[in-house]
Formats: structure tokens, C-alpha cells, sequence
């Protein structure tokens, strides 16, 4: 185990995730954790990780010097490299200049952390305070232009710091330098896997569940589909999954959902509300009063089934780290009411919340899916929106509409998938919108609708560019669409980034 002090800083399950991608168990604790309760764990080092404090102010989190007479290697990074110096008896002063993102940094490489790596290289930095005066026994051995410890050494004591953060990706090579630290300072084997992860998390579900029953929204998404294939390898027939089919997915994908969790030990419930939404969605052409008919609806249907299971133990959901990390963002404007199967706690009898991928980014999350044997068009799905295909209708919403989009869709994607497009364009769908327009057909008039095409490229759908998808691919797809599906006679390209546009249509 890698143990992980936790002193509040934005990039802090980043660490964890990096030192995951090194092979190497780690578990992220409270800075407060007593040093009793780390050293139980029997860890083979101890990070720092960064955080928002001066280590010199009252107030700040603290740490008990004796972490550093145990013999086991503690890498302390941004704050923590400070924190370090500061308990050690280095001093660090608040300078007149900051450092604030890319930064050239000059390394010593005759240091374990830059062991192999060039001597000069762009760091991220976010810090206004540095050390001016290293503690007793320690080597500074890197230097920026304005700082003259960007990291610093005590081999003999195994206690190694770095200023810039090398978990973020615009550090170069600063996922080398942390499993230099791994590998070559605390002897990590790096032979950890996901099926440990799946190992032990079945191990302590299993133990904290105990004989209670659980309870999982389901909606076919990655997360809640490997929540499920991890609740169910954890509890079996404990655990009830509700798979609320509201008619608005996309083509074959309720069936598909259904097919992946056949051979899976569990109770499997999917409630067919396709008439009960498609009805309440009848002449609706407001994108938020579609968005909240959805999400009302959705919580009535999933509690009328839920309660005919009566009292359950715990209610599960599929939340991954980013959610986590979303949720909190506090006062951003309300652009879509995003909706999300599984946030019903509210109306469920139940005693505890679980989320088991609480932790885990969105590719990990995958990996483990496949790990616990979940189909590939599962677990490497695109992201898809609660409401479904009712943010891809422009106007009203009607049977027919749904029928003609997921058509479309269907062969979109089928060549897209042709293509061998699916890894590089990130999400892609047809849209209908409410426009029509006068075509020939034939040697008829026609007067149809039009369906946009929308490809975009992202790292997290925060913001997004148009997908350069090649002519010949949307050409072909275009074609397909008219002469396959009746009642389009045209079809856009959408070459909007986002922002301004948002990558849904509603
Ligand atoms: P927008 O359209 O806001 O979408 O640029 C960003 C990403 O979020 C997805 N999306 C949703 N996901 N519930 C979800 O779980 C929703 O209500 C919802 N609306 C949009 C969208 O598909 C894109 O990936």
C-alpha cells in the first residue's frame, strides 16, 4: 500500500489515480489520520499531496514529525514538499513572484525521482510560496527561474519533495517521476491490477452489506451497468437493479441492457414506462419542461417499483470521481437540468447510500467493467443523456419522431463504427430537428424533416470542438439516412463547438 495524506488540494485523487496507472495499491486518508492508524496500513511510502494553506499560518494542517523517523519514504508535492521543509526546520517564505502553470524546470538527474528523465523540461506549477531554506540533511534538486527548490532530496532518510505537481499531465514526464518514487524509493513491484481493485471491493462490500438487501438504479450507462456487475459478483440475489425503460433510448438499447445482465446473479427489473412518459411528453416543446417531466416521472416510476421491494438496506449508484468533483461546483448557472438515473434518495426507504466507484475515473471505470466481464458496446459506451433521445427531438415529441431518430441514429453509428471512428470522435448522434424543408425524390416533391449530424471531441464534455469526421464517412452516412429512413429528405453537418453550443441540441 501507498498511503495518500490527503491536505486538500484540487488534484488529489489525480495522485491516486497516477500512482493506479503504476500498478501500485494506494488508499488516500485524511491529513488528520492518526500516524498509528497510516503505519497499521503498513505502507511502503506516504505522499503528500498538495493543498490551498500556507504552511506557515496557525491554522494550517499540520503533521506529526515522527512520519519521517520510520524509515518509510514520504514524497511530499506542492504543499506537501513545504509542509515537509517547514517540519523539518527549512523555512519557506511567501516571495514576491508567483508561479502559476507551465513552468521550465531545471532537474538534478542524479536524484531517484529524475533517474532517466531529460534534465530540463515544462513543469506545472501553482504555488505563491516556496522554500528558501532547505532543512538539515536535504538537496535541492531541481530549480525554475524564480525558484531555487523545485524539489528536494534526503536519500539517506528516504524523504523526497516536489514543488510542481506531477500528477497533472502538462508536467512532463511527471508520471515517470512518480513512478520513479514508486519503484525506485519505495520498491513498489507494481503488479497491481484492476482484479485487485474488483477483488478487494467485492471483499468489503461484501462485508459491509453483510445480508442487506441493496437496491440500484439502472440505466445501461457504463457507471450504473458496473456498479451493478460489481454489486452483483459482491451480494448476487441481494441486490435488486431497476431499469426504468422510459421509450427513449436508443435503438435495441433497452434489449441490450437486458441481454448484458441475463447471465449476471441478480434481480433484474425492467419496467416498460415507455407509454407512461411518451404521454406525459405529449405536445411538450420546451426543452427544460421535457428535461423535468423526465426526471419527475422517472423518480415516480422508480419509486412505485422500489416499493413494492419494501424496506431496503442500501441504495446504490453508479457515482465515478468526476460527479464527485462536479457536484460541488457551487454556483454555476443552471444551463440544463441534467438529470441523473440513481439520484432518488429522497424518496426510497432506505439506510445508507453506496457508491462504489466513488473513487474511480471514467476509464477505470471501464476497465473494471471489462474486468468483472461486461460486453464491450457496454462498458466502452458513449456517454448518453438521462432524458434520452427527448433532448435530441426539437419540438414536440412524438412515437413516430422516436422511431425516425433512433433510426437515423442506428446508422450513424453503424458507420461511424465502420469507419473505425468510434475511439476518436467521443460522442456522435443524429438530432431531429423540427425544420422541414422541400426536396425531390424521384420525380416527386417532398417536404421533410431535416436530421443534424453531431460529432465532437473531448477530453470532458465540459468543452468540446466539432469532430473533423472525414466527407466520405458523412456522405455516406447521409445517404443511408434518406434513402433508409422515410420522412428525412435532408440531412446538416453541426460544426459548432461547445461553448457556444452545447454538444446536446436541448
Ligand atoms: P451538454 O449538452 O450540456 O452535455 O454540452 C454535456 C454532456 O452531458 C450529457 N448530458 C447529460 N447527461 N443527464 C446526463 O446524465 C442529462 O440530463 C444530460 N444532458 C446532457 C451530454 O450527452 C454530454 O455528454
Amino acid at each position: 500500500t501507498v498511503v495518500i495524506l490527503d491536505f486538500g488540494g484540487q488534484y488529489n485523487q489525480l495522485i491516486a489515480r497516477r500512482v493506479r496507472e503504476c500498478a501500485v495499491y494506494c488508499e488516500v486518508l485524511p491529513s488528520r489520520t492518526p500516524l498509528a492508524e497510516v503505519f497499521a496500513k503498513n505502507p511502503i511510502g506516504i505522499i503528500f499531496t498538495g493543498g490551498p494553506n500556507s504552511v506557515y499560518e496557525e491554522e494550517s494542517p499540520h503533521i506529526d514529525p515522527a512520519v519521517f523517523e520510520r524509515g518509510v519514504p514520504v514524497l511530499g508535492i506542492c504543499y506537501g514538499i513545504q509542509l515537509m521543509a517547514h517540519t523539518l526546520g527549512g523555512h519557506v517564505t511567501s516571495p514576491d513572484s508567483r508561479e502559476y502553470g507551465k513552468t521550465v524546470t531545471y532537474y538534478d538527474t542524479s536524484c531517484p525521482l529524475f533517474a532517466g528523465l531529460p534534465d530540463k523540461g515544462v513543469s506545472w506549477m501553482s504555488h505563491t510560496d516556496y522554500i528558501d531554506r532547505l532543512p538539515e540533511g536535504f538537496t535541492s534538486a531541481a530549480h525554475t527561474d524564480c525558484c531555487p527548490t523545485a524539489a528536494m532530496q534526503n536519500p539517506e532518510k528516504k524523504l523526497y519533495g516536489l514543488q510542481m505537481h506531477p500528477e497533472v499531465l502538462h508536467t512532463e514526464n511527471g508520471v515517470a517521476m512518480l513512478r520513479n518514487f514508486l519503484y525506485r524509493v519505495c520498491g513498489a513491484k507494481g503488479d497491481w491490477t484492476m482484479g485487485d481493485y474488483a477483488r478487494s471491493t467485492v471483499a468489503s462490500l461484501r462485508e459491509k452489506i453483510g445480508d442487506g438487501k441493496v437496491l440500484l438504479g439502472l440505466s445501461g450507462g457504463v457507471d450504473s451497468s458496473v456498479a451493478a456487475a460489481l454489486l452483483s459478483r459482491a451480494v448476487g440475489g441481494q441486490l435488486t437493479c431497476i431499469f426504468v425503460d422510459h421509450g427513449l433510448m436508443r435503438k435495441n438499447e433497452g434489449d441490450e441492457v437486458e441481454e448484458a445482465f441475463r447471465g449476471h446473479d441478480l434481480n433484474f427489473v425492467r419496467v416498460d414506462a415507455r407509454d407512461r412518459f411518451l404521454d406525459k411528453l405529449a405536445g411538450v416543446t420546451d426543452p427544460e419542461r421535457k428535461r423535468k417531466i423526465i426526471g419527475e416521472e422517472f423518480i415516480r416510476v422508480f419509486e412505485a417499483e422500489a416499493k413494492k421491494l419494501g424496506r431496503v438496506d442500501y441504495l446504490a449508484q453508479g457515482t465515478i470521481y468526476p460527479d464527485v468533483i462536479e457536484s460541488g461546483a457551487g454556483d454555476a448557472a443552471t444551463i440544463k437540468s441534467h438529470h441523473n438515473v440513481g439520484g432518488l434518495p429522497d424518496y426510497v426507504d432506505f439506510k445508507e447510500i453506496i457508491e462504489p466507484l466513488r473513487l474511480l475515473f471514467k476509464d477505470e471505470t471501464r476497465a473494471l467493467g471489462r474486468e468483472l466481464g461486461l460486453p464491450g458496446y457496454l462498458v466502452d459506451r458513449q456517454p448518453f443523456p438521462g432524458p434520452g433521445l427527448a433532448v435530441r427531438i426539437v419540438g414536440e415529441i412524438t412515437r413516430e419522431k422516436v422511431a425516425v431518430l433512433q433510426d437515423a441514429d442506428w446508422i450513424f453509428r453503424e458507420e461511424i463504427a465502420r469507419a473505425g471512428l468510434e475511439k476518436e470522435v467521443h460522442q456522435y448522434f443524429a438530432v431531429l430537428t423540427d425544420m422541414r424543408s422541400v426536396g425531390v425524390m424521384g420525380d416527386g416533391r417532398t417536404y421533410d424533416y431535416t436530421v443534424a449530424l453531431r460529432g465532437v471531441t473531448t477530453t470532458d464534455f465540459m468543452t468540446a470542438d466539432w469532430a473533423r469526421i472525414p466527407y466520405e464517412v458523412l456522405d455516406l452516412v447521409s445517404r443511408r439516412i434518406v434513402n433508409e429512413v422515410r420522412g428525412i429528405n435532408r440531412i446538416v453537418y453541426d460544426i459548432t463547438s461547445k461553448p457556444p453550443a452545447t454538444i446536446e441540441w436541448l
